[in-house]
């Protein structure tokens, strides 16, 4: 490899502040340290949770940074000490990394891993250190996985090899959205087969949880979202009912209860708005009811009734669809690859690096599902 061991300058967007554009930007990517791959983006996915960090988080500290965390890419080369990984790889950056030595990791039960910045600077959403700069300024790289770039930076714990054989445009998806909502279902709510399920939020991520409801077994999939426009995909991907809180003047735990005679079995938010969450907890039945949250905030406190759990509720919260990345990656991408999950459903626009205003854009008017940037070619 011609690059290996050197400098990489390649276009990235870069937020240099919160609640601003994008800026296309030459930047430096520097060689991989001890334990780190240099990754080549062919492709990522625009997620709700990059929106949050530009408008919504706007931490001080987050910025300069180059956001984006559902990509696709190739091993361009590895630092000292990396073994698993080769030049011209195909790898899944993980926003949440899986070091596999940790006591997270070690327990059977848990994807928190304990290294990086969901451990380190959650509300800042990047570590300190940083392998970009531009025009001579650090750069961060948000969620460590900072996809908007034709180059970046991780740590081996945080990059899953996946099958060769994987179409990097379509399983970037799987880097986030996919996997946090359908593992969701699967893994955290554990939804059973016969259930009734409601899915608050018809963005990428609330449509995988619809589908990790069909898959395991839910036969009433209610979706809800306040734009109309979202049911028709949410059919595609297993939901038999809709509701639009819009259309009804009472609350819509109430609306959801009559339906179901006394709440559905699982809930799942993923919108992330806390008003949103605590109806989706309303809304399951009492004795066993199980609610989730998927939907990102890290802004406001979330509040309801001790009756509600008193009566035999769960509150829970998903992270990665509770997915230790580094395992569960590759077999998500083996499920598609065996056409048990659908991924191409979710991907309404396909876009260049250049137009990732636009793409925010579109998902902050709720005119998209997912837009994929393609990065660079495969
Ligand atoms: N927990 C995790 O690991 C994780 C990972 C990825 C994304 N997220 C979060 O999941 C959420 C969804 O992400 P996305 O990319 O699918 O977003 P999106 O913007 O594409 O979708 C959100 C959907 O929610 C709907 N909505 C808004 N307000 C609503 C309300 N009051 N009631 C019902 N529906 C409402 C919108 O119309 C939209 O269809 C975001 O909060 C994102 O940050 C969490
Ligand atoms: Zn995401
Ligand atoms: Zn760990």
């Amino acid at each position: 490899m011609a690059t290996a061991g050197k400098v990489i300058k390649c276009k990235a967007a870069v937020a240099w502040e919160p609640n601003k554009p994008l800026v296309i930007e030459e930047i430096e990517v520097a060689p991989p340290q001890a334990n780190e791959v240099r990754i080549k983006i062919v492709a990522t996915g625009v997620c709700h949770t990059d929106l949050y960090h530009l408008f919504e988080g706007m931490h001080k500290d987050g910025f300069p940074a180059v956001l984006g965390h559902e990509g696709a890419g190739i091993v361009e080369s590895v630092g000292p000490g990396v073994t698993e990984f080769q030049p011209g790889d195909k790898v899944i950056p993980l926003f949440i990394s899986q070091c596999r030595e940790c006591r997270f990791c070690k327990n059977p039960n848990s994807n928190q891993c304990d290294k990086g910045w969901a451990a380190e600077r959650p509300s800042i959403m990047s570590s300190t250190d940083t392998r970009f700069t531009c025009k001579g300024k650090k750069v961060l790289q948000f969620m460590e996985t900072s996809t908007f770039s034709e180059y970046t930076v991780l740590n081996q714990m945080a990059v899953a090899k996946i099958d060769p054989a994987a179409p990097l445009d379509k399983v970037c998806l799987l880097g986030c959205g996919v996997c946090t909502g359908y593992g969701a279902a699967v893994n955290t709510a554990k939804v059973e087969p016969g259930s009734t399920c409601a899915v608050f939020g018809m963005g990428a991520v609330g449509l995988a949880a619809v589908m990790g409801c069909k898959a395991a077994g839910a036969s009433r999939i209610i979706a809800v979202d306040i734009n109309p426009e979202k049911f028709e995909k949410a059919k595609v991907f297993g939901a038999t009912e809709f509701v639009n809180p819009k259309d009804h003047n009472k609350p819509i735990n109430k609306v959801l209860s009559e339906m179901t005679n006394g709440g559905v079995d699982y809930s799942l938010e993923c919108v992330g708005n806390v008003e949103v969450m605590r109806s989706a907890l309303e809304s399951v039945v009492k004795g066993w009811g199980v609610s989730v949250m998927v939907g990102w905030t890290d802004m406001h406190d979330f509040s309801a009734r001790p009756i509600q759990l008193i009566a035999g509720r769960t509150w829970k919260g998903s992270l990665f669809g509770g997915f230790k990345s580094k395992d569960g990656v590759p077999q998500m991408v083996k499920a598609y690859l065996d056409k048990k999950v659908k991924l191409d459903e979710f991907i309404t626009h396909n876009m260049t690096l250049a137009q990732v205003n636009d793409a925010i854009e579109l998902m902050k008017h709720g005119k998209c599902i997912r837009t994929v940037l393609n990065i660079s070619p495969q």
